[in-house]
């Protein structure tokens, strides 16, 4: 089922159990070579979500600010976007462009993420392609400036979320995480990969 909220699209069980596991094995993959952080953001202090990031561009913060890297902090360059992963884009966007970024959230029962754009990216005429993975996730949208009328929704499991057009660049969040919602990851916990255009 698609569901379309203030111009955010919702593709509520996308994946399948069988092509969320396969996708959750290519996560193992990268996270194995390129080490979750939890990063520091403004005035040192630390962001509750442990992220990394595959293909050639990950995002990285340090007290300095937040950019896209070419590498990791150990200084390693990202590993490639698994080809499972890919293939959503491949086919939500049906876009020939690649993306050339797959960021990697991981949010334990505490974990959220502020309301924030999407804006650091050179081009935002691509659309950020969302993917949730494991334990619930409550998205809040909002608008093209921050504050005003937001709508809220679970993301589950399976789900994909495309944020093009209108929505692109809207602020967005994760106000708080349903723990024990899901059985995927065994041991709980939230995995959500944002596949984008960055270079
Ligand atoms: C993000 O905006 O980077 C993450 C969104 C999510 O976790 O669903
Ligand atoms: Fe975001």
């Amino acid at each position: 089922m698609k569901l379309e909220v203030k111009g955010f699209e919702i593709h509520c069980g996308f994946l399948d159990v069988g092509a969320q596991r396969e996708i959750l094995d290519a996560v193992r993959g990268v996270v194995k070579q390129a080490p979750l952080s939890r990063y520091s953001i403004a005035r040192g202090k630390k962001m509750s979500v442990r992220m990394t990031a595959a293909g050639q561009h990950g995002w990285v913060a340090d007290p300095a600010g937040y950019r896209y890297a070419p590498t990791h902090p150990d200084g390693q360059a990202w590993p490639a976007i698994p080809a499972p992963i890919l293939a959503v884009w491949d086919a939500l966007t049906g876009l020939e462009r690649q993306p050339d970024s797959c960021l990697i959230n991981f949010y334990d029962a505490d974990a959220r993420m502020g309301m924030h754009r999407d804006d650091t990216e050179a081009d935002a005429q691509w659309p950020v392609v969302s993917i949730s993975l494991g334990d619930e996730g409550l998205f809040r949208m909002g608008n093209l400036t921050r504050g005003g009328k937001t709508q809220s929704h679970w993301l589950r499991s399976g789900d994909v979320v495309v944020m093009g057009g209108a929505a692109r660049l809207a602020y967005h969040g994760v106000d708080r995480i349903r723990a024990g919602s899901s059985t995927l990851l065994p041991k709980g916990g939230r995995l959500n990969l944002t596949l984008r255009v960055a270079g």
